[in-house]
């Protein structure tokens, strides 16, 4: 098990914002080890998104470092950058994102890489999963948003990824989708996977062995007796 799995040291994220700047995630310093079930809270426009984006390898960090399993991410070449975001990293996004002309299964696959044989066969696996086999060839605009949460959960595990980040999971979605969608991300962590949850319910993903950080204008704070441990 590796402890310091995902590391930010003093990572500071400024927004430009005319003149001035706005600063949404302020000198975080968090380890977090793999394995972990990470749930972020906080009120709107306290940070988390940010957060997430930034150890996702899609956001530049203005100041601090992000590591992700020994590599300071933002120091890597951008082939090797968005190689890291395919392949260990799966991103579930608040607005669900999936491309509207696509199918479910097509969605789905869009974003394997290597292995051309064998995605058909990983994406039908996902659909199965995911309750969606049915549903396999509806538009995103033909399918309810618990199910479009669905597809975009399984376009985030379609690379089998060591981690995976999920900003609003539930957001969206009424109590019963929500549940199965809180019941997969459990499922996944037990499978060994690092998630990280950003959530404005974070009593509806707690559960032995989670772990709860709030964050507040940008400065995370750690629950006592968390494993995952931060620095002043
Ligand atoms: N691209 C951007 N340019 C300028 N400011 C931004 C940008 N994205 C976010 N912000 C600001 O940064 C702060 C943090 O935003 P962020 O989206 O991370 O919050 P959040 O906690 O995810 O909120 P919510 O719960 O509403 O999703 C907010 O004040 C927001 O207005
Ligand atoms: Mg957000």
């Amino acid at each position: 098990m590796n402890d310091d799995f995902i590391k930010m040291v003093e990572v500071s994220k400024i927004y430009k914002d005319g003149n001035t700047g706005l600063t949404a995630v302020d000198s975080a310093s968090i380890n977090i080890p793999q394995g972990s079930m990470i749930v972020i809270t906080g009120p709107s426009g306290s940070g988390k998104s940010t957060l997430l984006y930034l150890i996702a390898g899609l956001m530049e960090p203005t100041h601090g470092e992000v590591f992700v399993n020994g590599k300071s991410i933002y120091k890597l070449r951008d082939s090797s950058i968005s190689r890291l975001r395919k392949e260990t990293i799966g991103f579930v996004f608040q607005a669900f994102n999936l491309i509207p002309s696509l199918s479910a299964l097509e969605n789905i696959i869009a974003s394997r890489i290597m292995d051309q044989d064998k995605r058909q066969k990983k994406a039908f696996e996902l659909l199965d999963e995911m309750g969606l086999t049915s549903h396999k060839d509806h538009l995103p605009s033909e399918l309810s948003g618990g199910e479009q949460q669905r597809v975009a959960i399984a376009r985030a595990l379609i690379n089998d990824p060591d981690i995976i980040l999920a900003d609003e999971p539930t957001g969206n979605l009424d109590s019963e989708n929500g549940e199965i969608i809180i019941r997969i991300l459990h499922e996944l962590n037990s499978q060994g996977k690092t998630i990280i949850v950003a959530t404005h319910n974070p009593e509806l993903f707690m559960a032995e062995g989670v772990q709860k950080i709030s964050i507040l204008d940008g400065h995370i704070e750690i629950d006592a007796g968390a494993n995952v441990y931060g620095r002043e």
